[in-house]
């Protein structure tokens, strides 16, 4: 293999820019060209491609977002769309491609090894760390950060003014960002969609809270929780309580932003060195992961098909803290 190519595809996260410095890096140090395809599948189809050197990755490791750009590609999901973007890399000489991204991401890459033979290797990049594969995804430690962050200063003014504040808190279909915030940032309670979430039930917990002195609250909400939103999970509880005068706080897109940890900009560079080197061993359909602190290379398929749940034991010592 001469020639690889490297996009970011999907949502994108806090050490992306880590994953393609890692990527371009290694491939010139094995003494490959390397090419930059920006906004995912839909650039690659555009032909947006453009040569990157050593120089044209520098000063981005501690830069949020994708100097790449990304993008949602509907053309993609077509197969006519997958031969474009198959012409697109043959022009250009690219045999490999390293695709950072989530398990839709994957599933793109798969069909185009499969259709058209470009050897595909996955870097996992969202906030949400749900895929299968890997322990961690790039972006999700960051991610946490903010939203711990962003408790501990709603938890001033909750306490200060005595309120219930319900916190939403993203993740798409996956409660791992709110239980791992809830924990660390103290919450009363936390809402996922791994578990029912009973609303009469976190009534009577706030009654009981308010009972031995607690003056104020938080509630942790996934935005996936089958509840509803957290505006709306506001609304019912007080259609059903005492609790009328609650706040809202949604923190959204400020979780998918900003200057990475350090975590995520280890696991970038590790998992990026692991890539490159995939393909020069001939590997193709698999993904880059960290597992017990090592890294691993696991099937493509392994992050749709064995997604990450956080282990049920985080049940339990929110809930025993909570108290
Ligand atoms: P993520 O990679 O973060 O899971 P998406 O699910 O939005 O994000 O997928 C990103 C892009 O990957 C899509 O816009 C599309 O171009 C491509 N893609 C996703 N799923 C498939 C699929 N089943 N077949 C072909 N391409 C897909
Ligand atoms: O997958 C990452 C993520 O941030 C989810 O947590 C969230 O549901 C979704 O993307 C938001 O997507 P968009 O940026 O298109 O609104």
């Amino acid at each position: 293999m001469k020639c690889i190519g490297v996009l970011s595809s999907g949502g994108d996260s806090p050490g992306m820019n880590a994953a393609i410095r890692a990527v371009v890096r290694t491939a010139i140090y094995h003494g490959l060209d390397v090419f930059g395809i920006e906004r995912g599948y839909q650039g690659l189809m555009d032909g947006l491609i453009r040569g990157m050197d050593a120089r044209s990755v520098s000063g981005i490791i501690a830069r949020g977002g994708t100097i790449l750009k990304t993008a949602r590609c509907k053309g993609f999901f077509d197969l006519d769309g997958r031969a474009v973007a198959a012409r697109q890399l043959a022009q250009h000489g690219i045999e490999g491609l390293v695709v950072i991204g989530g398990d839709g991401s994957y599933q793109g890459a798969q069909k185009l090894h499969d259709e058209h033979g470009i050897k595909c290797i996955g870097m996992p990049g969202t906030i949400d760390n749900d895929i299968g594969g890997t322990d961690f995804t790039i972006g999700f430690d960051t991610a946490l950060n903010t939203a711990v962050e962003a408790i501990d200063r709603i938890r001033d003014t909750a306490a200060s003014h005595e309120r219930i504040f319900f916190v939403e808190v993203m993740g798409r279909n996956s409660g791992y960002i709110a239980m791992m915030s809830g924990i660390a940032g103290g919450a009363e309670a936390v809402l996922v969609p791994e578990t029912p979430t009973d609303l009469p039930q976190l009534v009577d917990d706030l009654r009981a809270g308010r009972a031995k002195g607690k003056t104020s609250s938080i509630i942790v909400v996934a935005e996936g929780d089958e509840a509803g939103r957290a505006i709306e999970i506001a609304a019912k509880v007080a259609a059903i309580s005492e609790f009328k005068d609650t706040r809202v706080t949604v923190i959204g897109h400020l979780q998918r932003g900003g200057t990475p940890s350090a975590f995520d900009r280890l696991l970038a560079s590790r998992l990026g060195v692991r890539a490159v080197e995939a393909l020069l061993e001939g590997e193709t359909c698999k993904m880059t992961g960290i597992c017990g602190n090592d890294v691993v290379l696991r099937p493509i398929s392994d992050a749709w098909e064995k997604r990450t749940l956080f282990k049920p034991s985080y049940l339990d010592v929110a809930g025993k803290l909570a108290t």
